[in-house]
């Protein structure tokens, strides 16, 4: 037998840090946490098997058992991206427009290309390899309106065993010919994305329709009958990134309370349901995103980026909405959920509202987790999840280095860490315990 089919257990060894909920505003939230400063993240057969500190696990591992020695570097749970786009890779740092003509200028004409599988397969390779190196093991991923570039994107994630969400857009009206769906076609090719995906190894489907503002009454109706034919399926979509966006949505559903209100009465608001941007809600709508259990993905450098606006994480808590972390690529300007986090500092701080580095990392892991309902499988490293971890070099500059050795608490080092980190701070990634990534 190989060493592979015998060695079944591998003891990692380092700082662990996981969360065991959300920390909340608190500077030093003990119990939300583990810690520990020399611990041991065991994994077995592509599963969590336990952490504790080194001192106790090291001496009781079966016979045989391969320890990899990661002393001076911090394991967390892999990064959870809640809204990005592949197809958008090309168009990262495209200058100078607001959401509407970003679009039109940049994204649709890029979007274009995806109808090529040869095209779609390359960039969701070059987009798979850059989630890794950036330390991020799940994604909530918009393709194009091409089903066929969905196809292509779940091929590849499927290869390399990653736990990613994924959907074909759907748009029928304000948008060029060459992306346009209809309400029928989407919905059928929807549908037979889900059966041939959603379940398939770590695969999951979301059904996505772009916004508001590029569907029909028709078409949202039809995406809402079929999430209510596939519960288990996500829905996702963008909701009120832009006040022009806004405002348009207004006159094209007149009848709708509110943006949201459009989603809600399609019946696409609902656990599982993710909504991009969140930035122009009213106190109503963020009871609605609680009480419905959707996800607001809260996207730093996007809105900074398009100029959208400011996420009002203060709100969202008050209201109790659950709030995950995304990059937004193209309209993001990182795939680095390090150097995101970073930025929704900034986004809170012109809002006067606190952010501590504990808090951060929680929404970029298993708050993430928990509001995509993956909790039980990914987001952090209790007992039976999935092993995906990322290793973390909190040195890797010498500006990071001589930070780091100055702070004196685990606070104020993760602070520095996020403030500072890019993907150069991610020294490996682990996808269900094996290297997807080593820098
Ligand atoms: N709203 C509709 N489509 C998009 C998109 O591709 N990116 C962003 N940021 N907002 C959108
Ligand atoms: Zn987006």
């Amino acid at each position: 037998m190989t060493p592979e089919t015998t060695v079944r257990t591998t003891a990692f060894r380092g700082e662990v840090l996981h969360f065991l909920r959300d920390p909340g505003d608190a500077a030093d939230p003990a119990g939300a946490y583990e810690y520990l400063e020399d611990g041991v993240l065991v994994v077995r057969d592509g599963r969590v098997a336990e952490v504790g500190p080194a001192r106790d696990v090291l001496g009781r591992l079966p016979a045989g058992t391969q320890v990899v020695d990661r002393s001076g570097k911090l394991l967390l749970p892999g990064f959870v991206d809640c809204h990005i786009h592949y197809p958008q890779t090309d168009v990262i740092a495209s200058y100078g427009e607001q959401l509407l003509e970003w679009l039109e200028k940049y994204t649709y004409p890029a979007e274009r290309a995806f109808a090529d599988p040869a095209h779609a397969g390359a960039t969701a390779e070059f987009f798979l390899d850059e989630l890794a190196r950036n330390g991020t093991t799940t994604a909530l991923v918009l393709g194009t309106v091409h089903p066929q570039s969905v196809d292509a994107f779940f091929a590849a994630a499927r290869a390399r065993g990653m736990r990613m969400i994924a959907g074909k857009c759907l748009m029928d009206r304000n948008c060029p010919d060459f992306l346009r769906d209809t309400a029928e076609s989407g919905y059928g090719d929807s549908r037979a994305l889900i059966e041939r995906w959603h379940g398939c190894d770590r695969l999951l489907y979301a059904i996505t329709p772009r916004f508001a503002a590029s569907s029909t009454e028709a078409q949202l109706a039809r995406a809402g009958a079929l999430a209510a034919e596939f519960p288990d399926v996500f829905v996702h979509s963008h909701l009120a990134e832009n006040r022009a966006e806004v405002a348009w949505v207004r006159q094209l559903f007149p009848w709708a309370r509110s943006y949201l209100d459009v989603y809600a009465r399609s019946g696409l608001v609902r656990p599982r349901s993710v909504f991009a941007h969140c930035l122009h809600l009213d106190e109503e709508d963020r009871a609605l995103m609680a009480e419905r259990g959707a996800l607001a993905a809260f996207c730093p450098t996007s809105n900074l980026f398009l100029g959208s606006g400011l996420f009002d994480l203060r709100a969202a808590d008050r209201a109790g909405m659950a709030v995950g972390i995304a990059t937004d690529v193209g309209g993001g300007t990182s795939f680095s959920m390090l150097r995101t986090l970073a930025e929704a500092y900034k986004v809170a701080q012109l809002a006067g509202q606190p952010l501590s580095a504990f808090r951060a990392l929680y929404l970029a892991t298993l708050g993430g987790a928990r509001g995509l309902r993956l909790d039980d499988r990914i987001g952090s490293f209790a007992p039976g999840r999935e092993a995906d971890f990322v290793v973390l070099d909190p040195a890797a500059t010498p500006l990071a280095a001589r930070r780091i050795a100055r702070a004196r608490s685990l606070a104020e080092r993760l602070f520095a860490l996020m403030m500072l980190g890019d993907d150069r701070f991610v020294a490996e990634t682990y996808v269900v315990g094996r290297r997807a990534f080593r820098r």
